[in-house]
């Protein structure tokens, strides 16, 4: 069988660099071996990353029986449960898809704008004038806040309070690098008591089951059909057949919907750091947000090209996520190459983004490349692609740029420490290597109008 090259540094060494600086890998990878190249990894078949766009296009469009990809997700079963549509193939995942995705795209998305903004301008009230703000942490916790109240809405009931805390609670938890561990390595998984770290997952977990179920039979009790949060949205959805989702389904995809928001952190977070490195890209991007006649307008700020450019090259730079994977559940034809059963394929985001022919100076950042030209769905993908493509691909961009555009409007900061930042290894993907901190140096003009309406029409 012809194969393509190797890497031939040990295989647990190639590991490690894939578990603790996936992007070094990839950089090394591809510059030394091209367009595609494998790695053999302990307790993997081969696994194989491609780069070429015609490639990509190629996994892209195969067809559904080709691959699976709930495998890659298995690690996150013991998070998001066993009826998350990350954990399903074929039509029960299309049957998933189609029930949670409308909560996520077009009018609905769009009543979520004013909320963003504000929960955003609150979290910078809180900074102090020539303090320094860990932005790493703020945008974590606002990125949190955002989803929390989007999937659950507005309500302070004693009941909701709580759920949205134990939340909290548990993904701050989910992110310490040991949690990570244990659900990578299986075994690990034991629980010795509360004080143990699975014992305080598992102890989390209870708790916030035991608040979401009794939230969900509440609401089943006493309806109210003009509720328009996300878990309000899930639980009026119909499949084909007319059947709605159970508990255990809605239980499941609310977890599935939370799991994104700290990818949505991460690429605020390094666009706010872009801008502070590039002042001249900043000064523009803030002659475009003053030129807006209607600053309450969420859904025009959205559509601004240049604020839309720069959170396309912060994601091209520094995809949160940096692969795409899939298993083949049959043999599997790429670029003069077949891949037997079983063999890991992995569309190689983060090296597509760097191809010198799509992206001159691929290093640079660079804004201006995505008004100049129109890049294809298989040359630039943040959020994979084909029929398992992120099914926050609307939503994340639209709460980043509306997060960076209340900030970069009203708000002067300035990096504290200047060093260049290099992405790691953490929970969700990757982010970047320390934590970036800020100082509040000053204000531009007066509260935003989009931001002094107090509670968002109809997020209820
Ligand atoms: C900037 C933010 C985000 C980035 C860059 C990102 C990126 C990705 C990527 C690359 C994939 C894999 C796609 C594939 O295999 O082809 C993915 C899958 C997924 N993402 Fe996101 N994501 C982001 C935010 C979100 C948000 C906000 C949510 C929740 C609303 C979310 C939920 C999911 C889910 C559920 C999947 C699995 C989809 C499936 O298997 O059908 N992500 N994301």
């Amino acid at each position: 069988m012809k194969l393509p090259p190797c890497p031939r540094t040990p295989s647990f060494v190639q590991v490690y660099q894939w578990a603790t600086r996936p992007t070094h890998f990839l950089d090394s990878c591809a510059q030394r071996f091209g367009d595609i190249f494998m790695a053999r990894w302990p307790g993997y078949g081969l696994t194989v990353f491609v780069n070429h766009p015609e490639a990509i296009k190629q996994i892209f469009t195969a067809p559904p029986e080709t691959f699976s990809t709930a495998q890659i997700y298995e690690i996150l079963r013991p998070v998001v449960g066993d009826q998350s549509l990350m954990l399903m193939d074929g039509k029960p995942h299309r049957r998933q898809r189609s029930l949670v995705m409308p909560a996520l795209h077009g009018e609905r998305m769009r009543l979520y704008g004013q909320l963003i903004c504000k929960l955003t301008e609150q979290m910078m009230e809180q900074q102090e004038l020539g303090e320094e703000i860990n932005l790493s942490s703020c945008m974590q916790t606002l990125s949190l806040n955002i989803v929390l109240q989007i999937v659950f809405g507005l309500d302070e009931t004693d009941q909701l309070i709580q759920l949205r805390q134990k939340f909290m609670e548990m993904f701050n938890w989910i992110r310490s690098p040991l949690l990570i561990l244990h659900l990578v390595v299986k075994s690990l998984r034991i629980n010795w008591g509360p004080w143990s770290a699975w014992g305080r997952y598992l102890r989390l977990r209870n708790e916030v089951d035991k608040l979401l179920y009794a939230e969900i039979a509440q609401r089943r009790k006493y309806p109210q059909p003009e509720r328009t949060d996300i878990l309000s949205l899930l639980m009026a959805a119909h499949d084909e057949e007319g059947q709605p989702m159970s508990d255990k389904e809605l239980h499941d995809e609310v977890m599935t919907v939370l799991t994104g928001y700290e990818s949505v952190a991460t690429a605020t977070l390094c666009s706010l750091y872009c801008l502070q490195k590039h002042p001249e890209v900043l000064q523009k991007l803030r002659q475009e947000l003053d030129s807006i006649s209607d600053p309450s307008d969420t859904n025009a700020i959205a559509k601004l090209p240049y604020l839309t450019a720069i959170s396309q090259e912060t994601m091209r730079l520094y995809p949160p996520v940096v692969v795409a994977m899939r298993v083949a559940k049959t043999p599997f034809e790429v670029m003069n190459y077949r891949f037997p059963v079983g063999s890991q394929i992995v569309a190689d985001i983060y090296s597509v983004h760097q191809r010198q022919d799509l992206f001159p100076n691929p290093k640079q950042f660079k804004p201006e490349r995505f008004l100049e030209r129109q890049f294809s769905q298989y040359e630039y993908f943040p959020f994979g692609g084909g029929d398992r493509r992120c099914i926050g691909y609307a939503f994340a961009p639209f709460q980043m740029k509306l997060v960076l555009a209340t900030i970069v409007s009203r708000y002067k900061l300035q990096l504290t420490d200047d060093r260049p930042i290099r992405l790691v290894r953490n929970a969700a993907g990757v982010a970047p290597d320390k934590d970036i901190k800020m100082m509040l140096t000053g204000y531009r003009h007066q509260k935003p109008k989009s931001t002094s309406i107090s509670t968002p029409i109809n997020v209820r």
